[in-house]
């Protein structure tokens, strides 16, 4: 990693980073699978954590064994989409996961810049239900990007916006194809998760309240 000492930038992963979002996800594909006529378990869904909306039914769709049409896949998509966002459309500040709005707090103080980088289509409304979408100065979700994590476009587009290079940002992503794009980008990468489903990752963390912003820094003498 090049040693510098200008600023470094943030860039937040979404689900399962700053909001617990996976179960309704799973909720809504569940009720998909089961209206298709097989199961979809919780192991499942873990597999699709980054993957962007239709490439997750595509995986859904194969592990039932089922095989529908472009147009029935769009039908689907969209009814999945619509019981998701009903239930993330109640969402409150409460789902904001442990040391997401401390960091973020001490990240804005600081005066070091902040992007989200997510898969999600629906980030907008997420971050508006949670009270986070102050804290952005830019946002990079799945309606911005023409290729999905492990693909690094999501991560190179928002160092752009924040005007930052891409060697001075730090990436905050629980998920496996989130951590490849954020190396695929030779950006800084902190896990979230486990660490044995996250290798690659420069450091592992539970929740963003083990981590300061002096650990932060840091890394880039790693
Ligand atoms: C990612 C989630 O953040 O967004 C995935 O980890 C999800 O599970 C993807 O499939 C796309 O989300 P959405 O809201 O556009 O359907
Ligand atoms: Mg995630």
């Amino acid at each position: 990693m090049q040693h510098t000492t200008e600023p470094i930038a943030c860039i937040f992963d979404l689900d399962g980073v700053l909001v617990d979002t996976a179960v309704y996800h799973y909720k809504a594909w569940k009720a998909l699978a089961n209206s298709l006529g097989f199961d979809f378990t919780e192991l499942q869904n873990e597999q699709l954590k980054g993957v962007n909306r239709m490439r997750s039914l595509d995986m859904i769709l194969q592990w039932g064994g089922v095989t529908q049409s472009a147009s029935e896949k769009e039908a689907l998509a969209a009814k999945k989409n619509e019981q998701y966002v009903g239930m993330i459309s109640k969402m409150t500040v409460q789902e904001v996961l442990p040391g997401s709005l401390e960091l973020l707090t001490a990240l804005k103080a600081a005066g070091i810049k902040i992007a989200l980088g997510s898969a999600s289509k629906n980030s907008s409304l997420i971050l508006e239900r949670t009270e986070l979408a102050h804290f952005f100065d830019a946002i990079v979700d799945g309606n911005s990007v023409t290729t999905s994590k492990p693909d690094p476009e999501v991560f190179l587009k928002a160092a752009e916006l924040l005007k930052t290079a891409k060697e001075n940002c730090v990436v905050f992503e629980d998920a496996l194809a989130g951590v490849q794009a954020a190396l695929a980008a030779d950006m800084m990468v902190v896990g979230v998760g486990r660490a044995e489903h996250l290798p690659g990752a420069q450091v592992v963390i539970n929740n963003l309240s083990e981590i300061t912003i002096n650990e932060i820094e840091a890394l880039r003498y790693q």
